[in-house]
């Protein structure tokens, strides 16, 4: 294979800049839940103040890891990733700048308005309107960056993982855009402009589409470079890929209502949706497939290699989650599962077993190449951060699973009269156990985000300028 250096070199800046962001906002967005899950244990870690009150920090942790630390990787892996694939650098180096300091203006703004209570109390969609306008502008932005890269590339076509970055970019600027129609009637005060079961829908469109595009459709992008990349192998079947992405992305966008069971919602559109995320099954288990076998061969690597070994688990985690999710959109096991902390769980797995976990490998990956090393500082260190990661999830996960449980079956339970079993204190008590063990497990996998924040600083430290610099360098035949 030749290895031509041609004058022009990737736009590596930016994305180091949001590598490096992704391992901030990691420790800080996962240190929040740590505590957040800890004053659900202690309560009197609210300390009696609004602004450091559950309801106000927990909008927070989601905020931090799904758009800041899921954010930044999403954004890092991507520049990298359409650059490599096309050949060629970003089309604008200023316009990529001003996304990435568009969007730590927009974190910032959300560690500042949340805990001082100002919301447009929408789930995933908290920032108010001059915040959301913000990040819809950097959104386009970042839309004009990637789709302008494509165009000028040096390949004939445009692979696969790029599809999906394309369409996780498009739909979140559709989704965040809609849902946060509103009439400003002060600088940090607007209203819907949706209302009531029509206001429900579209914010469980936009929420579940979140969950769809942003949490999945974007880390699959992440999955199709960087799987077969640290495996050295091909991905498994490319045809499988295209019928993967065209059935993901027609099927997800339906089944929004299943968060919306026995709710004002009407009847028809609770079952379509029902049906649809059954359905669903299908195209996240062949996606999931074709991850898992494009290891075929190349298994005995997990032996040695804990990046790989990150997005492996990363995958059957996914597998995992999108087998839950259908399950639970079932209505009548909604009825046992909604508003238990088996919801939770299931978010954490996808959240921290899938979505964390493979933006963890990628970045594991990236980092060296971008600094110009052969590898990261410590292998030894990234096994540990894995076993902290694996162990922290599954402890997460089963707590959680069994407090759910516990929980549905309390609350429905009912004595020969028609009266209650259990009143919802005693279901609480109930659950203390299991919020002890799922804080343990969130502790588990922060502080395996600081074994990487220390693996990352020692690699950056030793970084090589030339050598990164020459890394950089776009090589005209068999780039990626
Ligand atoms: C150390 C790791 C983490 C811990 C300890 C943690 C803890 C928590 C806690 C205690 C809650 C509130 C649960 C409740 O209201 O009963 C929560 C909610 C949530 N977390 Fe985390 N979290 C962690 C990591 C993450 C990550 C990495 C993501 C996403 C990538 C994430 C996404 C969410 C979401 C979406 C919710 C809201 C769930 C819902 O409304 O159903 N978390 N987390
Ligand atoms: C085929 C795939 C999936 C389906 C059909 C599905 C289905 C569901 C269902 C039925 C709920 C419970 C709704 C409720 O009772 O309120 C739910 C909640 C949730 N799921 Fe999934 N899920 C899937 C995959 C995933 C993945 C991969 C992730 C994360 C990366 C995820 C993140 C979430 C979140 C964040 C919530 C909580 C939303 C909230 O109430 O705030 N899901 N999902």
């Amino acid at each position: 294979m030749s290895t031509a250096i041609s004058p022009t070199a990737y736009n590596y800046k930016v994305v180091r800049q949001f590598a490096i962001m992704t391992v901030v906002w990691g420790i800080l967005g996962m240190g929040l839940g740590v505590f957040i899950a800890s004053q659900l244990v202690w309560p009197e870690l609210n300390f009696g103040l609004p602004w450091t009150s559950f309801g106000r920090l927990r909008p927070l942790h989601t905020n931090l890891v799904i758009f800041a630390f899921g954010g930044c990787a999403l954004f890092a892996t991507s520049y990298y990733v359409v650059q490599r694939t096309c050949q060629t650098r970003l089309i604008s180096d200023s316009l990529a700048a001003f996304t990435f300091w568009g969007w730590q203006v927009v974190i910032v703004g959300a560690i500042i308005t949340l805990p001082l209570g100002y919301t447009t109390t929408k789930e995933y969609a908290e920032l108010e309107w001059p915040l959301a306008i913000l990040l819809a502008i950097v959104w386009v932005s970042y839309g004009l960056v990637f789709f302008g890269t494509i165009t000028k590339r040096k390949t004939k076509h445009i692979y696969v993982g790029n599809w999906f970055y394309g369409a996780f970019i498009v739909v979140t600027a559709m989704l965040h855009i809609v849902n946060h129609a509103s009439l400003p009637v002060s600088f940090f005060k607007s209203y819907s402009a949706y209302s009531g079961a029509t206001d429900a829908m579209i914010q469980w469109w936009y929420g579940h589409n979140a969950v769809g595009f942003f949490l999945t459709t974007g880390f699959l992008g992440m999955m199709y470079y960087f799987v077969p990349k640290q495996a050295e192998r091909p991905i498994y079947s490319y045809r499988l890929s295209i019928v993967h992405f065209w059935a993901l992305i027609t099927l997800y966008i339906w089944a929004g209502p299943h968060h919306l069971h026995y709710t004002a919602l009407p009847d028809w559109a609770q079952s379509l949706g029902m049906a649809m995320s059954i359905i669903l099954l299908a195209p996240s288990w062949g996606g999931m497939i074709n991850g898992m076998m494009t290891l075929s061969g190349a298994w005995h690597k997990l032996r040695t290699d804990p990046i790989l070994r990150f997005l492996v688990v990363s995958l059957a985690f996914y597998g995992m989650s999108t087998f839950e999710g259908p399950m639970m959109a079932i209505k009548t096991v909604n009825s046992l599962s909604h508003y238990t902390d088996w919801t939770i769980g299931h978010v954490h797995a996808g959240a921290l077993g899938w979505v964390a976990m493979i933006s963890i490998g990628a970045i594991y990956h990236m980092i060296p190449k971008l600094f110009g090393r052969a590898q990261m500082h410590s292998v030894g260190l990234i096994n540990a951060h894995f076993w902290l990661a694996t162990i922290g999830t599954v402890l997460y996960i089963a707590s959680m699973w069994v407090n759910g449980i516990t929980q549905g079956l309390m609350w429905r339970a009912i004595n020969d009269d028609g009266t209650l079993t259990y009143s919802f204190v005693e279901a609480l008590q109930a659950s203390h156990p299991g919020y002890i063990v799922r804080a343990l497990g969130g502790a588990f996998f922060a502080s395996g985000m600081f074994l990487m924040a220390y693996n990352v600083w020692r690699t950056v430290r030793a970084s090589n300028p030339v050598e990164a610099e020459a890394a950089a360098q776009i090589a005209v035949v068999g780039a990626h």
